[in-house]
């Protein structure tokens, strides 16, 4: 994703709403709607996902992103929405990414941890320094360990 002005990136974190049953259809449906939407409107990011928690990154178009960001609050999927960051960046930290899935085990694109509380070594070696920043301050929104 090349970027012609300036990016913008917006962290923030919720508490999921979604029941343990319905969990996989649904953030399925979640990964669907938003990969398709973002690639439309130049937005990239990752959304990382343990049992109760969301933490998830947003970034392109300044406009873009907080107009999609005031859109993801209002989903009743979540609660407890709060902002952690937001503001110019000078690259995108996930390029490549409509959305990256950031968890644990299932679908995952990027491991959360392995059982050292680290991103998986074969991950590692594929993802950016500043990737590996940011999905460190995601991951440490919610601690590594409560996961
Ligand atoms: C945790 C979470 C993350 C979401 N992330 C995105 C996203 O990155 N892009 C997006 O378009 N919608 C995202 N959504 C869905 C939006 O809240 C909304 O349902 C969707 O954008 C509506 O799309 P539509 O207008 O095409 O129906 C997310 C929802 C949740 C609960």
């Amino acid at each position: 994703m090349s970027d012609a002005g300036t990016t913008f990136r917006l962290i923030y974190s919720s508490h999921s709403r979604i029941p343990t049953a319905d969990r996989e259809t649904a953030l399925a449906r979640i990964f669907d709607v938003s990969r398709a939407n973002n690639k439309k409107a130049g937005v990239t990011g990752a959304l990382l996902i343990t049992d109760h928690y969301f933490v998830q990154a947003l970034e392109g178009d300044e406009a873009i992103v907080t107009g999609l960001y005031e859109r993801i609050k209002d989903d009743s999927r979540h609660d407890q929405v709060s902002l952690l960051e937001s503001g110019t960046v000078e690259s995108r930290a996930f390029p490549r990414w409509s959305m990256a899935q950031v968890s644990k085990s299932g679908h995952a694109d990027i491991p959360l941890h392995d059982v050292g509380g680290r991103i998986h070594p074969a991950a590692r070696a594929t993802l950016r320094v500043d990737e590996i920043e940011v999905l460190t301050r995601m991951r440490n929104v919610i601690g590594a360990d409560t996961v």
